[in-house]
C-alpha cells in the first residue's frame, strides 16, 4: 500500500491524541484512505518534554525547516495553537503544495481568509479546520457538507468546555466562580491561559468560524459582541435557578431582517431548554436550517482524543481526495472479515 507521509506540528494534548488514533486505528484508517499514512515528522519545542505517547524519537525535531523541505510530507497537522509562528508555517507549507489540517480556532478565525487566498492562489491543496470549533463535533463538516443546501437561519452554541464546567459545577456543587476555575485548570479543560476561556474570546472565535460558513458572511472578531462569564456569582445561579432557568455561556448567530446578529455572552435560559442540560465540559451546538428544520448537535468539546478524531477525520479526507475516493462505496466489501477483528468488542 501507497504511504502518505504527514508531518505534525506539536505534539501537546491533541498532538498526542492524533498520534494514539493514528496508531490505534490504523487497518481502518488504511481500508477507509487507501494509504498507509505515516508520521514522518513532528516539530515540537523542547525534546525533553515527557509526553504522554510513546514515539520514536527520530522522528521529532525542534526545526520547522526539516518538515518544510520534506518533498515526501504531504500534509502538515499544525496543532501549536495561537497566531505566530502557527500562521507562518501554514503559509510557507502552503508554498510548498501541502496540504493543511488545523485545529486553530484563533487563526482561523483572525486570518482564515488570508490562508484561504493564498491556498486558492497556490491551488490543489486543501485547509481543513474541523478541530477548531467543538473538538470532536463535526459541526463544519456537517455544515459545509450535509447541510450545504439549507438557508441557515439560526447557530446557537455552547461552544467552550471549561466555562461550561465551571457553570456546570458552580449550579450542582454550589461552587465559587474562583473554586471552579481551579478545578477546570486541574481537570485540563481551560487553555494555559484561561482568560480566553472565561473573557469568551474562545467562544468568539468558534462563532466567527461558523458564522461564516453558515452565512457566508466573514466578521472580524473584533466587531463580535462578547462577554464572559467573570462578573457570574453563586448568587446569580441561585436566582436563576429559583426561577426555573440556568445560566449558560452562550455563542449565537442568527439572521434579524436581513441582518447578521453575533454575539458571546451569559444567557438565562429555560431548564427544559435542551441546551440547558448541556453540562461539564461538553459543547452542544443548535441550527436551523430552512429545508432540515432544528438540529442538535453533541459531544465532547476538547480534550485529546475526541479534538484528535476531528484532526485524524480531516487528515482521512484529505487523504481519499488525494487517492481519488471521494465516498464510500468500495467499503461495502461483503468479503473482508479482517477489518472487523481489529475493531474488537
Ligand atoms: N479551552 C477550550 C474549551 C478547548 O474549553 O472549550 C477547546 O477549544
Amino acid at each position: 500500500m501507497e504511504k502518505l507521509k504527514i508531518a505534525l506540528l506539536g505534539l501537546g494534548n491533541v498532538g498526542s491524541g492524533v498520534y494514539k488514533i493514528l496508531t490505534t486505528n490504523k487497518k481502518i484508517i488504511e481500508k477507509r484512505s487507501g494509504y498507509e499514512i505515516e508520521v514522518a515528522k513532528i516539530l515540537v519545542r523542547n525534546k525533553n518534554k515527557k509526553r504522554n505517547v510513546d514515539v520514536d524519537s527520530s522522528l521529532i525535531t525542534t526545526n520547522f525547516e526539516d518538515i518544510l523541505n520534506d518533498d515526501e510530507i504531504s500534509i502538515v497537522v499544525e496543532l501549536i495553537g495561537g497566531e505566530n509562528p502557527a500562521k507562518d508555517y501554514i503559509l510557507k507549507s502552503l508554498e510548498k503544495k501541502k496540504h493543511i489540517v488545523t485545529a486553530n480556532k484563533l487563526l482561523m478565525a483572525k486570518c482564515g481568509t488570508e490562508i484561504f487566498k493564498k491556498a486558492q492562489e497556490i491551488g490543489c491543496v486543501h485547509v481543513c479546520y474541523e478541530a477548531s470549533v467543538a473538538g470532536g463535533i463535526p459541526i463544519i463538516q456537517g455544515i459545509n457538507e450535509a447541510l450545504t443546501g439549507n438557508k441557515i437561519q439560526q447557530v446557537i452554541g455552547i461552544l467552550n468546555g471549561t466555562t461550561n464546567y465551571i457553570l456546570s459545577e458552580m449550579d450542582t456543587k454550589g461552587m465559587s466562580f474562583e473554586a471552579a476555575l481551579k478545578d477546570a485548570k486541574a481537570k485540563g479543560y481551560a487553555e494555559a491561559d484561561p482568560t480566553s476561556d472565561i473573557e469568551g474570546f474562545d467562544a468568539v472565535y468558534k462563532l466567527d468560524i461558523l458564522t461564516a460558513l453558515c452565512f457566508n458572511k466573514k466578521v472580524a472578531d473584533d466587531k463580535i459582541f462578547r462577554e464572559g462569564i467573570t462578573k457570574i456569582s453563586k448568587c446569580d445561579i441561585e436566582l436563576a435557578k429559583e426561577f426555573g432557568y440556568k445560566i449558560k455561556l452562550l455563542a449565537i448567530g442568527k439572521i434579524n431582517d436581513g441582518k447578521l446578529e453575533i454575539s458571546v455572552h451569559p444567557a438565562m435560559i429555560p431548564t427544559d431548554h435542551p441546551l440547558a442540560n448541556v453540562n461539564g465540559s461538553y459543547n452542544a451546538i443548535m441550527i436551523k436550517g430552512d429545508a432540515v428544520g432544528d438540529l442538535m448537535f453533541y459531544g465532547k468539546g476538547a480534550g485529546d482524543l475526541p479534538t484528535g478524531s476531528a484532526v485524524v477525520g480531516d487528515i482521512i479526507s484529505v487523504a481519499k481526495n488525494l487517492n481519488n475516493k471521494p465516498n464510500c462505496l468500495d467499503l461495502f466489501d461483503e468479503n473482508d472479515d479482517e477489518i472487523l477483528k481489529d475493531f474488537g468488542d
